[in-house]
């Protein structure tokens, strides 16, 4: 047994060609005022991996391009990013537009992730920032709230590892992007 390596790798890439016509997955992640920039690269590398429609960035007005560049691994030029002032704008905006939107967030009434049911589309996921999590209007504006159980003494995880987790789950779930 071996890992693959770069090139073998590479090889298993489709053109850029043929990735510009490729139609994306009907998610898109909503990062809600996620402050660090090494974060929302993070989640750039992970709107790639899933080939995803894209990242809306809110509230996020300290945005370092060289330090997303880093953490995205230079993914950030295959992924579409919108930059936005107000979350609350933008998911009123995508929810009229038949959006379903999932918060992940731990709350009073949210349901663990391995019990989520994603037999609607398209899907916006929402996290929140490092500091307050996801503001509370987006909370009142979403139809399902999701939670990952906590079994340690922190209180949350990083927001990136809690978005790849549930991310990775939707995809696997979701029968309507097969
Ligand atoms: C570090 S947490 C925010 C903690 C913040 N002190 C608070 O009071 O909400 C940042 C974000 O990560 C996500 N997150 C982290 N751990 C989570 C978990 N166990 N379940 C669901 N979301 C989680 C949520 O989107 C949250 O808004």
């Amino acid at each position: 047994m071996r890992k693959l390596t770069t090139e073998e790798l590479r090889q298993s890439k489709m053109t850029r060609m043929a990735y510009a016509s490729q139609p994306k997955n009907k998610v898109i992640l909503l990062l809600d005022g996620i402050q660090s920039s090494h974060n929302i690269g993070a989640f750039v590398r992970l709107a790639d991996a899933f080939l995803i429609e894209k990242v809306i960035i809110c509230n996020a007005p300290n945005l370092n391009p060289k330090k997303l560049t880093k953490t995205s691994i230079g993914t950030q030029k295959w992924v579409e990013i919108q930059q936005e002032v107000n979350a609350v704008d933008v998911t009123k905006k995508l929810k009229s537009k038949g959006y379903f939107i999932a918060s992940i967030e731990l709350c009073k009434t949210s349901i663990n992730y391995l019990t989520a049911n994603y037999s609607q589309q398209p899907t916006v996921l929402v996290l929140g920032s490092e500091k307050y999590g996801v503001s509370e209007e987006l909370i009142q504006l979403s139809d399902m709230l999701i939670h990952i159980q906590m079994f340690g003494m922190g209180n949350s995880m990083n927001v990136s590892s809690a978005g790849a987790i549930v991310l990775a789950d939707l995809i696997s779930k979701a029968t309507w992007l097969k």
